[in-house]
C-alpha cells in the first residue's frame, strides 16, 4: 500500500450545513458492486450539492490491498459510470479526501483500518463521529458489527446496514441481537432505498393532503393494490450475491413489502419523522404470514450457465405474491407483488385498481378507474378515469392523464440514495426501517422461506410465469399499460 497522499481537508463546495459535525465515514464493501453503483455515486452527489459535512474523509475497506491512488481512480470511474460529468477542481477536492484501508476487518484482526483512521483523524478532527456503511452480503453484518465493537468504533458513530437485513425470521433475530449487544438502536440505520424515492414519499403526502385522495383510500373503494417491479436487467456482474439471496429477498420481502406498508399505513398520529416511521412500521405486523399458494417462483432461462451460480441451484429471479393486509381498512383487499429480472420492460409502478360504481350506468368498463404511481426516476402520478365518449351517443372511454413530478416548478429531487445518505448524516430516521417492523416482515415472510415453491421457467424478454400473472385475478399487470 502506497504511503498517504495527504490533502488538506476543509469545507467542500457551498456547504451550508454548519451544524453537521466532522465525520470519518467508512465504507466497508467498498470495492462492490452496491457501492460502486449506488452508494460512492451518492456520496459525490452529497459533496456537488454542499450537503456534506464540513470536515470528513471517507475511507473505503475491503479484503484486498488497494493504493489510495487507485480507490480515487476506481470511485472516478464509478462516478462517470452514472453519466455525471465531472468539475475537475471539484473532483480533484472530492478525491482529495478519500483513502482505502484492506486486508479486511473482523473483531480479531481490522486490517489497515484502524491505522489509516489515525493518519486521517487530526485532519478531521480529533472528536470526529463515525459513520459507517456495511455495503456487504447480509453474512458479513455480523463479524463486521463484532469487529466495530471490539475496535472501539461504536463511540459517537451511526451505522447504515444494506437490505437484505437477516435472511430469514432466525437469522435475523440473531443478527439485530448482536447489533443491539454492540450499539444502541438510535444508532442503527437500516436502509431501504425504495422509501428514499421521490415519489414513495409522495405517496402519504398525496394521500393525506387531498381530500380526493384520501377518502378512496380503503377496501371500499380499491378492489386490488399493485406493487409491481419488472426489471430487465440481469443479475450476471452480482452472481454470488444474488445466488445466495434470490427475488422474494432481494425484492420482495424487503422494498415492495416496505412499499405495501407506505401504502397500508393508518394516518400517522403527526408527520414527525417518528410517528410517521411508527405508522409505517407497525401496520406490517398485519401482514398475514404467505400462503404458498399466493406465491409463484420463476428462474429466467440460462441463470443456471452463470459462472458464480451454484450448479442445480433453484434460486428464483422472479416472484409474484399476493398479500393480504388484516386491517379494517384492508381486509379482502388483495396486495399483489411481483418483480423479476431479464423481464419485458422495467417499470417500478404502485396501482391502486378502483372498484366499479353501483349506479344507473351500464356499460362502465371493468376495473377501468386506476391510480397509478411510478416510482422510477424523478416519479410520476397517473390518474385513470371513465369519461363520455364526445360525440352524439352515450358511450364510455377510460382516459389517463400524467403528472410528472419532474415538471414541479422549483423542484431539487434528491436521488434515493442520496437522500438517504443525507438523512443518516442529520440523525433523521425516519425513512429507515425499525428492528419490529422487519421482525413482522419476516414472519409474514416465513412460510414461504421455510417451504420456497419450485420456480418455474421463464424466457429472457418474457413476462415471466403465466401462473405469476394469475394473481391478479385477471385484471393483469398494470405495468403493461405504460410505456417504459
Ligand atoms: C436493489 C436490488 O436493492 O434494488 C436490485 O438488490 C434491484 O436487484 C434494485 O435491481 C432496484 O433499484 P433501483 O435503483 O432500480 O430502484
Amino acid at each position: 500500500m502506497s504511503t498517504p497522499e495527504v490533502t488538506p481537508v476543509g469545507p467542500g463546495p457551498g456547504t451550508d450545513e454548519p451544524d453537521q459535525e466532522p465525520t470519518i465515514f467508512v465504507l466497508f464493501g467498498a470495492t462492490g458492486d452496491l457501492a460502486h453503483r449506488m452508494v460512492l455515486p451518492a456520496y459525490y452527489e452529497l459533496y456537488r450539492r454542499g450537503l456534506m459535512p464540513a470536515h470528513w474523509v471517507l475511507i473505503g475497506n475491503g479484503r484486498g490491498d488497494v493504493s489510495h491512488e487507485d480507490f480515487q481512480g476506481d470511485v472516478r470511474g464509478a462516478v462517470e459510470g452514472t453519466g455525471v460529468q465531472l468539475d475537475e477542481q471539484e473532483w480533484s477536492a472530492f478525491a482529495g479526501r478519500l483513502r482505502f484501508a484492506g486486508g479486511g476487518f473482523d473483531d480479531t484482526d481490522p486490517g489497515s483500518l484502524l491505522d489509516v483512521i489515525d493518519t486521517v483523524r487530526h485532519q478531521v478532527g480529533d472528536n470526529a463521529r463515525y459513520i459507517h456503511y456495511l455495503a456487504v452480503p447480509p453474512v458479513a453484518f455480523g463479524p463486521l458489527t463484532d469487529g466495530l465493537k471490539a475496535h472501539d468504533l461504536l463511540t459517537r458513530a451511526r451505522v447504515v446496514y444494506e437490505k437484505p437485513y437477516g435472511t430469514s425470521p432466525q437469522s435475523f433475530q440473531e443478527l439485530d441481537d448482536r447489533v443491539h449487544a454492540a450499539m444502541d438502536e438510535s444508532q442503527v440505520y437500516r436502509i431501504d432505498h425504495f422509501l428514499g424515492k421521490e415519489a414513495t414519499q409522495d405517496l402519504h403526502v398525496l394521500r393525506f393532503a387531498n381530500t380526493l385522495v384520501a377518502s378512496i383510500w380503503n377496501n371500499r373503494h380499491v378492489a386490488q393494490v399493485q406493487i409491481d417491479v419488472p426489471e430487465t436487467l440481469d443479475v450476471a456482474d452480482r452472481a454470488a450475491f444474488y445466488d445466495a439471496t434470490g427475488a422474494f429477498r432481494d425484492m420482495v420481502a424487503t422494498h415492495l413489502f416496505q412499499v405495501a406498508a407506505e401504502i397500508a399505513m393508518e394516518p400517522p398520529v403527526s408527520f414527525s419523522a417518528a410517528d410517521l416511521q411508527d405508522a409505517r412500521e407497525s401496520v406490517i405486523a398485519a401482514f398475514r404470514p404467505l400462503r404458498s399458494e399466493d406465491v409463484v417462483f420463476g428462474q429466467v432461462e440460462g441463470y443456471l450457465d452463470l459462472p458464480e451460480v451454484r450448479e442445480g441451484s433453484t434460486t428464483e429471479t422472479y416472484a409474484a405474491a399476493r398479500l393480504w393486509v388484516d386491517t379494517d381498512r384492508w381486509r379482502d383487499v388483495p396486495f399483489v407483488l411481483r418483480s423479476g429480472k431479464q423481464l419485458a420492460k422495467s417499470e417500478q409502478r404502485v396501482t391502486l385498481i378502483l372498484k366499479e360504481p353501483d349506479g344507473p350506468l351500464d356499460g362502465v368498463p371493468l376495473h377501468a378507474g386506476e391510480l397509478s404511481f411510478s416510482l422510477a426516476g424523478d416519479g410520476e402520478i397517473e390518474l385513470s378515469l371513465v369519461l363520455k365518449k364526445p360525440g352524439p351517443g352515450l358511450d364510455t372511454v377510460r382516459q389517463t392523464m400524467r403528472l410528472s413530478l419532474d415538471d414541479v416548478p422549483d423542484s431539487d429531487p434528491l436521488p434515493p440514495y442520496v437522500a438517504l445518505l443525507h438523512d443518516v448524516t442529520l440523525g433523521d430516521r425516519s425513512l429507515f426501517t425499525t428492528g419490529a417492523g422487519l421482525e413482522q416482515a419476516w414472519r409474514a415472510a416465513a412460510p414461504i422461506i421455510d417451504a420456497p415453491p419450485t420456480p418455474i421457467r421463464y424466457a429472457v424478454g418474457s413476462d415471466g410465469p403465466a401462473e405469476g400473472d394469475a394473481l391478479t385475478d385477471g385484471i393483469g399487470w398494470v405495468a403493461a399499460q405504460f410505456d417504459s
